[in-house]
């Protein structure tokens, strides 16, 4: 099946399916064990920074191998790509799906770099997915002790969505209604549906995703995904359950020299996140 059919699927079935970054082989373990499990479609994602820690023809090779392990439906999207040449290095290592992000440029700058990808995937295999990015949407994901304050200039705005798709002719649109990345101590996120119900009346046959996934409360999804996000992305999460694992295990166990005994608790904790999340966006059967 085509990377893009399982969005329609998705969209049909009124769930989204997760993006869960990763920058080791383990942490792509512990998700397609959980979706295994769940019989979920999955996505895994990774940034820049991920991609060149895992390697970026290693991970396509990896994803491949669990496909035709498993028979599952997995995405492998190159998240967050903030130039052409990052983007190109991936649809040239057989990345199936890209997120350019050039939402930090001026809006006719983001549109023309959008295009260029959205063009150089179309050119090299049109079965790639192109996930375009407009809106700020500010932090990292890591825990942020200090409040992110959210501008109503941040918020992606209906009607250029509307234009920013037509000119740059991506498939999906990654949306600035709220969220950050990353987890806030201060404060708990919330999303603007109000924001997200415009979003999709401007552009109904786009496929819209909602980054920044983590700690996100579970009423807020629920609505986004009925109001049409059908992909979400999560890392910080997973990266809390990974570190915490490992910490407590080298600490319980001072002494354990086998990598697969010190990395076991983390595949497992990561696993669980992974399960909730498959639960909360519907996904569970999906496959
Ligand atoms: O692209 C990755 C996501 O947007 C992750 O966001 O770290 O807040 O879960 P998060
Ligand atoms: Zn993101």
């Amino acid at each position: 099946m085509k990377s893009i059919e399982l969005l329609k699927k998705a969209r049909k079935g009124k769930y989204a399916i997760g993006q869960f970054n990763v920058s080791t082989d383990e942490q792509i373990k512990a998700i397609v064990e959980a979706a295994k499990d769940l019989k979920s479609p999955i996505i895994i994602g990774t940034s820049e920074s991920e991609r060149e820690f895992i390697g970026t023809k290693q991970v396509v090779a990896l994803v491949e191998t669990w496909k035709r392990e498993t028979g599952l439906p997995i995405i492998l999207n190159a998240d967050h790509c903030k130039s052409f040449e990052s983007a190109k290095e991936a649809i040239d290592s057989g990345y199936p799906a890209i997120n350019i992000d050039a939402s930090s440029l001026p809006f006719e700058e983001n549109i023309k770099l959008t295009k260029q990808v959205a063009d150089y995937a179309e050119n090299k295999n049109p079965d790639i997915i192109v996930e375009g990015e407009l809106g700020y949407l500010r932090g990292s994901s890591e825990i942020h002790k200090e409040k992110i304050e959210i501008k109503e200039e941040d918020l992606t705005d209906p009607k250029q969505a509307r234009e920013f798709i037509e000119r740059t002719g991506i498939d999906s649109l990654a949306v600035v209604i709220g969220n950050t990345h990353g987890i806030e101590t201060e404060k708990e996120p919330h999303l603007f549906l109000d924001r997200l119900k415009k979003i999709q009346k401007a552009a109904p046959d786009t496929f819209l995703v909602l980054h920044g996934g983590s700690k996100t409360p579970e009423e807020d999804i629920r609505q986004a995904i009925k109001l049409g996000i059908v992909k979400i992305n999560i890392n910080t999460e997973l990266r809390i359950a990974y570190s915490d694992a490992l910490e407590k295990e080298i600490k319980e166990h001072p002494d354990e020299l086998k990598p697969y005994k010190i990395l076991a608790p983390a595949v497992e904790e990561t696993k669980k996140i992974v399960v909730e999340k498959i639960k909360l966006f519907g996904s569970e059967g999906g496959v």
